[in-house]
């Protein structure tokens, strides 16, 4: 769909921010907005396919989406942490993003073998933090194969490169 005025209008855009020359799409605005994020929540449950045993959310601003998601579709709820948050054991990986490098975890006993593994996010833009989660969860056994996000940023590519890697991706505005 990746073109639903009801969902851009809630989400605005800071100049700037954290580095001269980022446009940061700011979804605190549609996380304010009681109709706002009901819709957001119903309209990527929307466009799930098939049933999810987990979702998992990357931290921060997909654990809000990601847990409203797998309420709605009956599925638990799978944490990727930026490394060093998570106490038990863990597998991590790296990656790099529009303004920067991190590392994200979890834990390794997350998700059995062969589980059906929705992913989610608030924005992908280059795709290095979506490419890395699907690394580690499929490192960890995960059957992954679909990922829901409310904002793509298409001329940074992620979305496509997403795609390459197998996965059916879904956004709400681009
Ligand atoms: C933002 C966003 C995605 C990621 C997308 O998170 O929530 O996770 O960047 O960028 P990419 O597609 O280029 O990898 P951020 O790293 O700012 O972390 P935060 O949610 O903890 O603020
Ligand atoms: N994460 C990476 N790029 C971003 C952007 N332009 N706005 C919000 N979050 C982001």
């Amino acid at each position: 769909m990746a073109n639903d005025d009801e969902i851009r209008r809630r989400i605005r855009t800071i100049p700037d921010f954290p580095k001269p020359g980022i446009q940061f799409r700011d979804i605190t605005t549609l996380l304010l907005d009681a109709e706002g994020l009901k819709l957001a929540v119903e309209r990527m449950a929307e466009t799930v396919e098939g049933p999810v045993d987990l979702v998992a959310g990357i931290e921060a601003r997909g654990f809000l989406f990601g847990a409203a998601l797998a309420v709605r579709l009956g599925a638990g709820m799978l944490l990727i942490r930026k490394d060093g948050k998570l106490p038990g054991a863990t597998i991590a990986e790296d990656y790099a993003l529009e303004y920067g490098t991190d590392r994200i975890a979890i834990h390794a006993d997350a998700c059995a073998p062969g589980a059906r593994v929705l992913l989610v996010d608030d924005l992908i833009a280059t795709g290095g933090t979506a490419r890395a989660a699907v690394r580690l969860l499929r490192k960890a056994g995960a059957e992954v194969t679909q990922a829901s996000f409310v904002v793509d940023l298409p001329e940074l590519g992620g979305a496509n490169a997403l795609r390459g890697d197998g996965i059916a991706v879904h956004a709400l505005v681009a």
